[in-house]
């Protein structure tokens, strides 16, 4: 062929092309990723490229290689109004005049890859289910009849491709203001991936659209709400956000929140409208932060445990309370905001990812998708700690998920000196391994507790209790340095050569801090607070461990811990707890909130919703409560370690 030979990097795609053809038709007709809102008509400036070699026309001019960057009218007209970066050009105003290479900038992508920060990971590529599009429409004609709507979904048939577009009412309501006032150009949302396949326009604004839309991705867990607010043309986070679940009022944990519902009338419907208003807040507050408009937001993604999952939907959590725990639903749910009394558009696309099973919630499937198990190819143990641990084991042949009742004392509840983490609260404990005193860290200030100026910092009150990470870590150093025996009783001070151990009652306890000269806080670990330790952390040991069964291995290749608890915990010292199977220390890592990840994913690209979907059905669920394996996995799993495995890689 005569024609000019065409390359784009860094997709490595190529053609030849007629002298003349824009840029952006060649992209589009090799199918390389170059985005356009505007169509080519060299407003919208998404269309950016960089020529790295050959001819291109200006003013269907040839310019030569030297000035390869130089523009044309439309493009420096464009440089006047908001600046082009030297170098670029737009996609489709540049046309190939010889053969040539162009770079395509990954922001000039639609499907460009959002950062993340951790290697082993899952990237996010962005796939938007809602996208904006810039449309001339035909003005009506009194010899040729038709309604705006009709002439709107042609033009976007034509200048689009897109078939078959349809609109809710709020559409028209907006719809012929926005063509007149927009001399019959407008800029439409338009979202695609509904279960009914059809694209639906979502807004509509006269002519040239300058801003960006928005998606949020919500973390419903019993105790927080955490939202991140997404640009859902780059990717970006643009704000973050979160509250306390309003529903803690009627119950600390998932089961009380059931209970009151099965004690009081109307009691669902209360917990329904406490956690909507909470969003509604949580979305004000959000948007305020990022300084937008509630009403540019279009999608959002929700995740959330059964229980959550249930209230929020209003839908009484009843049978979820009892065995054999069904859900109302399993499956993932596209509704829409005003169905849910959220206060963003009105249109907007709600999205809840499918859950695993009656214990195991959309907030695991969020995982799944995050961390991605049925991908690795080694096998990998994926715990998202909390009052229910989720659980996931696999690699690429399979996948097995179960929950498992810790109950809040990783949480701080139910510790004699336990609270949540919060400024004031233990998280860091070593023990002197003459003396056994302890040291340690309180949330919000940096300094050790032996350093002169530590409470010179926090004042002697400035310690309030021990969180979850802190207990871990001071009951691990506790039977490190021998104040506690394996089956875990506190030694007395002849016992463990200490007086920071004292009798209390019929057991000993650990003096931790006596700050009591000062008025300040006396904090010591029981034997009731390791006992309540010892039945958490064997709950969550004994599902690992059953999953391993089932997959029918006694080793993982490596350990991910989940949540924003897991973010806290040390490796080495839920290791020493027996909390995790034994793996190699460097093979534990914490992946923070993963389930808020696992949500942004699904906000961000439409098809990991149908992956995720296709996953979560192929997962094997099991059911611990069910398992006598369980059981007897629960009986040896208390010993810390524990009595079920000799712990090589630890060393005792
Ligand atoms: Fe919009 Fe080129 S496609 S400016």
């Amino acid at each position: 062929s005569t024609d000019p030979l065409v390359v784009f990097t860094p997709s490595g795609k190529r053609g030849h092309f007629p002298k003349g053809t824009p840029v952006l038709t060649a992209a589009r007709q090799l199918g390389v990723d170059l985005d356009s809102v505007c169509g080519g008509r060299g407003i919208c400036s998404k269309c950016q490229i960089t020529p790295s070699y050959g001819e291109f026309s200006k003013h269907g001019v040839t310019v030569a290689n030297d000035a390869l960057s130089e523009w044309n009218s439309v493009e420096q007209r464009y440089d006047d109004k908001r600046g082009l970066k030297k170098g670029r050009r737009l996609g489709c105003q540049a046309q190939v005049m010889g053969d040539v290479v162009i770079d395509v900038p990954a922001e000039s992508q639609v499907h460009k890859q959002v950062v993340r920060k951790r290697a082993e990971a899952r990237d996010i590529v962005m796939n938007p289910s809602t996208r904006l599009y810039y449309v001339e429409v035909e003005e009506p004609d009194m010899h040729e009849p038709s309604g705006d709507l009709e002439r709107l979904v042609r033009a976007l048939k034509e200048q689009w491709q897109l078939e078959g577009v349809r609109a809710d009412l709020h559409i028209l309501h907006m719809m012929q203001p926005a063509l007149r006032k927009g001399d019959w150009k407008v800029t439409v949302a338009i979202h695609h991936g509904d279960d009914t396949h059809a694209p639906k326009i979502m807004h509509i604004w006269p002519g040239y659209y300058e801003g960006t839309i928005y998606g949020l991705a919500v973390d419903l867990g019993s105790t927080t709400i955490a939202a991140h607010l997404c640009d859902l043309a780059s990717g970006e986070v643009v704000a973050s956000s979160g509250i306390m679940n309003p529903q803690i009022r009627f119950g600390e944990d998932l089961m009380s929140r059931v209970s009151y519902s099965m004690m009081n009338k109307d009691g669902a419907t209360e917990m329904t409208r406490a956690v909507r208003d909470g969003m509604n807040a949580l979305f004000v507050q959000i948007a305020a932060e990022a300084e937008i408009d509630r009403t540019l937001i279009v999608d959002a993604v929700f995740v959330c445990n059964p229980v959550m999952h249930h209230l929020f939907l209003g839908v009484d959590p009843f049978e979820l309370g009892q065995a054999p725990f069904a859900l109302a639903t399993s499956s993932s749910l596209q509704l829409r905001a005003v169905e849910l009394d959220l206060e963003i558009h009105p249109g907007a696309r709600i999205y809840i990812l499918p859950c695993i099973a009656g214990h195991v919630g959309a907030d695991a499937a969020a995982v799944a998708l995050s961390e991605a198990p049925d991908k690795s190819e080694d096998l990998v143990l994926v715990v998202d700690v909390g009052t229910n641990a989720e659980i996931l084991l696999g690699n690429k042949d399979k996948v097995l998920a179960c929950s498992s009742p810790t109950g809040p004392a990783f949480e701080g509840a139910q510790i004699s000196s336990g609270q949540r983490a919060a400024p004031g609260a233990i998280e860091r404990v070593e023990i002197n391994p003459e003396t056994k005193v302890a040291r340690f860290k309180v949330i919000g200030c940096d300094l050790w507790s032996d350093d002169e100026e530590f409470e010179a910092q926090t004042g002697a009150t400035g310690i309030t209790g021990i969180c979850g990470s802190g207990i871990i870590e001071m009951v691990a150093e506790m039977r490190i340095h021998g104040i506690l025996d394996g089956p875990g009783l506190i030694g007395s001070p002849e016992q463990t050569g200490t007086d920071r151990c004292f009798r209390d009652g019929r057991t000993y306890s650990y003096m931790v801090w006596d700050g009591s000269a000062d008025g300040g806080p006396v904090i010591t670990v029981t034997n009731r607070d390791i006992r309540e330790i010892q039945m958490a952390k064997a709950a969550l040991y004994s599902g690992a461990r059953l999953l391993m069964d089932k997959f029918g291995v006694d080793k993982v290749d490596r350990i991910v811990l989940a949540g924003a608890f897991g973010a806290h915990i040390s490796p080495k010292h839920a290791m020493v707890l027996g909390m995790i199977p034994d793996a190699p220390l460097e093979k534990v890592t914490s992946a923070g909130n993963a389930a808020g990840t696992g949500a942004r994913i699904a906000l961000l690209n439409t098809e990991a919703r149908t992956e995720i979907e296709q996953t979560v059905h192929n997962i094997h669920k099991i059911e611990t409560a069910i398992e006598p394996r369980f059981q007897e996995h629960f009986v040896n799993a208390s010993n810390i370690p524990n009595a079920v495995e000799p712990f090589p890689i630890l060393g005792t």
